[in-house]
């Protein structure tokens, strides 16, 4: 006999297919901002009449194709190309303001994605935490992946003196050294993330957060630190991470130990053109510019984050600072659908495996650089 789905089923479907519908029209915004970073530094039209005709003909031969009304899909594209434009316009408008006063010196230019930075972390810290701990699956294996990494460094310290957390944002790499260390120090550039660190500092007593610019030097005296962690990501953030690397060498007691992360050029990640899902990644950075492009409503805010190789990534470390692992992770969650692993638990295990597997190759979206100075 045949079997009907129910209409709580069918309600059920639906709103998973509405979901991906707005996923993917996430996706096609974000082109069409590259693409409207495109026109307005090349001084294209923002309209094209030609391009889109074309483009609407398409979508109305696709739809007769699958049996669908041409002219619904055709009027759905025409939203979309609608609100395109009308955001590629507020690019422009941005654009021309912000020539005025535009950064003269690279130093200026860095000096304004620093201002992005602090502007960036006072509009996260506040769901910073959750975001990291609950939406994305391939980052949330990545954590663990990281965690599994530190013990196996931390293992291997005689004296577990002073751990710095270089980096801290709201303190969750410290608080986790704190037990196995005799004092964690936490730096970080911002004061809104320090706020949300200074709150979790009243419950860990060996742990001080400090606000610090890294690039201007590491507080602390030579030779004195056992450990020096940079985790997710940060080595990229950092601009002139050789001075900060000169500098941990520095502080670091001879025979302690450090754990950096990088973000990864030639991960999977980036060596796909476009991938018309959301992935389940919390950070994909443009690897063309040198930034993370994190978009606020509609202004983007671009912060450094540079990506490197795993051979440029160990070029980075000065004599006397041994290297012992090389590893990148995540590699196949990184470019899954993130829908793919809510509630399950089994595909979750089973990728997160893979993913173990596959670290000693150079596809994950982080590198991870380990140590001892000599
Ligand atoms: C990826 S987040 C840190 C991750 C964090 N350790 C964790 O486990 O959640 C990078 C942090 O580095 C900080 N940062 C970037 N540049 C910095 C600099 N020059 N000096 C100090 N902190 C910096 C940012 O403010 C941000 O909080």
């Amino acid at each position: 006999m045949e079997q009907f789905l129910s209409l709580k089923e069918l309600g059920s479907r639906l709103y998973k297919v509405d979901m991906l519908v707005v996923a993917l029209l996430k996706r096609r915004m974000d082109l069409a901002l590259q693409v409207g970073e495109f026109k307005v530094r090349n001084g294209q039209k923002i309209f094209r009449a030609s391009v889109e005709s074309k483009r609407l003909a398409q979508v109305k031969a696709e739809a007769r194709k699958r049996n669908l009304s041409q002219h619904f899909a055709a009027s759905i594209l025409y939203q979309a190309i609608n609100e395109s434009c009308k955001q590629q316009m507020i690019q422009l408008q941005n654009t021309n303001a912000r020539r005025h006063k535009k950064a003269k010196t690279e130093k200026e230019s860095y000096r304004l994605l620093k201002k992005n930075l602090l502007l960036l972390t006072r509009r996260w810290a506040d769901s910073y935490d959750d975001q990291y701990d609950k939406a994305f699956f391939a980052t949330h294996a990545y954590l663990d992946f990281e965690d599994q990494i530190l013990e196996q460094e931390i293992r291997q310290i005689a004296d577990r003196g002073i751990a710095l957390d270089l980096g801290c944002a709201t303190g969750r790499l410290s608080t986790k050294l704190s037990p196995s260390f005799r004092w964690v120090y936490g730096y970080d550039l911002s004061p809104h993330m320090l706020m949300k660190a200074n709150a979790k500092e009243k419950k860990v007593q060996n742990v001080s957060f400090i606000e610090a610019d890294l690039e201007k030097g590491i507080p602390q005296s030579d030779s004195s630190v056992s450990f020096v962690a940079m985790n997710l990501g940060t080595a990229s953030d950092i601009r002139d991470i050789s001075g900060v690397l000169k500098e941990v060498k520095r502080v670091l007691v001879s025979g302690g130990r450090f754990f950096f992360s990088f973000y990864n050029r030639e991960a999977l990640l980036y060596q796909w053109d476009f991938i018309p899902w959301p992935v389940g990644l919390a950070a994909e950075i443009n690897i063309h510019k040198h930034c993370l492009d994190v978009h606020l409503g509609a202004k983007v805010l671009s912060v450094y984050a540079r990506p490197y190789t795993s051979k440029e990534a160990r070029n980075l470390f000065p004599k006397g600072m041994k290297l012992s692992k090389v590893l990148t992770h995540p590699t196949i969650s990184s470019i899954l659908p993130n829908n793919l692993f809510e509630g399950k638990a089994s595909i979750q295990k089973s990728v997160a495996d893979i993913d173990r597997h596959l670290a000693k190759a150079h596809d994950g979206a982080y590198i991870i650089v380990t140590g001892k100075k000599m």
